[in-house]
């Protein structure tokens, strides 16, 4: 429960419930873990472990698959596994520990607002003063979860230790041992252990005479894929693993070989495209995504095809299209719609073709021999601004008359209006775009796109209109418009 009376969060009362003065939502969400010991109580295994330092508070989470979809949900019904009343109380990170204990990290201190919120006179700033938090400062605590009748076991001396007992610990039930272990064996770069690891990683019981679990499997695995000795034998027989996790991971580290369009390979993890488990059907759907071949395409088409009910395959495939997408138009022309996008994109091939003639093709403007320039530069013209569309608009159908900015063009600006509302549409887009200046508006960036409807009506607006415009003309225009209109909405 955290403390009543100093809610020491910018969000004030807004971020609290009315009923008990608790934080209603989550706001410096920081320090996850999952725990991987064993020695808290087995159901904490696979927990996920993340710090609310604001609210002072740390969450526990059950970690579960809905198929193939991770979602969490609190373990306690509106409570929490760590609440403190004590103001200065900060978790911020948390882990397993080599002794395969939970341990938390708690920053400890008064404040934890950006100064921003805590200044003189701001409501927070009068509660800390009151409360004398601004000097509760330097005191980090590292708490040690431990449950009743632990014991303590060896401690790790692994950098003492030869990679042939190292391997042993990749099957280790503490994920910290399990991880270092790994590490520690590629620094190493010892490759005198890899028929240790082959054996492992094909599930045969080691030295201990126990078979490996899932996870000491996953970690040969990759150790194998770090020493650069995995191979595709070992490859083809993790494929068949009874655990999901081990094929999912021998598709994955498989990618190495799809890359090169490995017949075998794509085969072998196509067979995979129906595995019972979503996780291991939407790593293959990531893992040949990007393999052209035939067979590869037609193993991701049909996974596509066959799971469009599946919420996490769907948002898989959406994902790597955008992906594509970001590669080949770049970031920007990527996140718009594909008619937003099509528009800019004619706009360019026009521009090039006629504007860039005046204006140059990167719309700098063309210096003429020391003389005046025959058109202005276009990059960050102020009537290119984002909430300026129909200026642009207007200069494009019926052209401008200089001077320019004080300045004077030996060229005029020429009426398009004889092209269709799309054309004009296409290279308003594309030089708004490419050389206008974004503008935020209600912290959203207004589009730099103009639509074929918007072209239309400003034609329609102008009709009349069979001179150039001038600047004093289109300022007196926009003046009429309200804001709302001139930025298009
Ligand atoms: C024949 C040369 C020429 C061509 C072709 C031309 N422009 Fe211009 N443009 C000018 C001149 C010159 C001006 C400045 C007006 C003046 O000085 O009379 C101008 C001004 C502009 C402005 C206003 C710049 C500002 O800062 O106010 C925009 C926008 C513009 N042109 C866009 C275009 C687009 C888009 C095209 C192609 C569809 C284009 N221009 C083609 C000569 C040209």
């Amino acid at each position: 429960m955290a403390h009543y009376s100093y809610p020491g969060r910018a969000g004030g009362f807004k971020r609290m419930r009315s009923d008990n003065g608790t934080l209603n939502h989550f706001t410096g969400v920081c320090g996850q873990s999952i725990y991987r010991g064993d020695r808290l109580p087995a159901d904490l295994v696979g927990d996920y472990i993340v710090c609310e330092p604001v609210g002072r508070i740390v969450r526990r989470a059950k970690v579960v698959n809905q198929r193939g979809k991770t979602v969490l949900e609190n373990v306690y019904k509106q409570r929490e596994f760590i609440a403190s009343t004590d103001m200065n109380f900060r978790p911020v990170n948390s882990a397993t520990g080599p002794d395969v204990n939970l341990y938390i990290f708690d920053m400890h201190r008064g404040i934890i607002q950006q100064g921003n919120w805590t200044k003189p006179g701001y409501f927070l700033r009068n509660r800390i003063d009151s409360l004398g938090l601004s000097k509760n400062t330097g005191h980090g605590r590292i708490y040690r979860v431990v449950h009743e009748g632990y014991k303590q076991g060896p401690k790790p001396t692994m950098l003492q230790e030869a990679s042939s007992q190292l391997v042993a610990y990749l099957d280790h039930p503490n994920g910290w041992w399990r991880d270092n272990a790994q590490k520690q064996i590629i620094v190493l770069g010892d490759k005198s252990v890899v028929p240790a690891l082959k054996q492992m990683a094909a599930g045969q019981p080691g030295t201990s005479g126990k078979k490996p679990s899932h996870l000491g499997v996953i970690h040969a695995l990759w150790t194998l894929e770090g020493l650069e000795a995995i191979d595709k034998e070992v490859l083809l027989g993790a494929l068949k693993h009874e655990h999901a996790q081990v094929r999912r991971t021998a598709i994955w580290i498989s990618e190495q070989y799809l890359k090169k369009n490995d017949e075998q390979m794509i085969n072998a993890v196509s067979e995979l495209m129906n595995d019972p488990e979503y996780d291991v059907r939407v790593q293959l759907l990531l893992s040949l995504y990007n393999c052209k071949t035939d067979k590869a395409q037609a193993t991701v088409k049909g996974i596509i095809e066959q799971n469009a009910d599946n919420e996490m395959i769907r948002a898989t495939k959406a994902s790597l299209d955008k992906n594509e997408e970001v590669r080949t138009f770049g970031a920007r022309l990527a996140y718009m719609s594909k008619e937003d996008r099509n528009l800019v994109l004619n706009g360019a091939s026009i521009f090039k073709s006629l504007c860039g003639s005046c204006h140059g093709s990167d719309g700098k403007g063309i210096a003429t021999g020391g003389a005046m320039m025959a058109a202005p530069p276009l990059v960050k013209s102020q009537r290119l601004q984002y909430d300026a569309k129909n200026t642009a608009t207007r200069i494009v159908l019926h052209g401008l008359s200089g001077p320019i900015d004080g300045k004077t063009y030996s060229s005029i600006m020429p009426s398009m209006a004889d092209n269709n509302d799309e054309w004009i549409a296409s290279v308003v887009s594309y030089i708004r775009y490419e050389f206008g200046e974004p503008v935020r508006k209600k912290g959203v960036t207004l589009s730099p796109v103009v639509k074929p409807e918007e072209v239309k009506k400003i034609r329609e607006q102008e009709a009349k209109r069979s001179k150039p415009w001038t600047l004093e003309e289109l300022a007196q225009r926009s003046k009429e418009e309200t804001p709302m209109q001139e930025a298009g909405k």
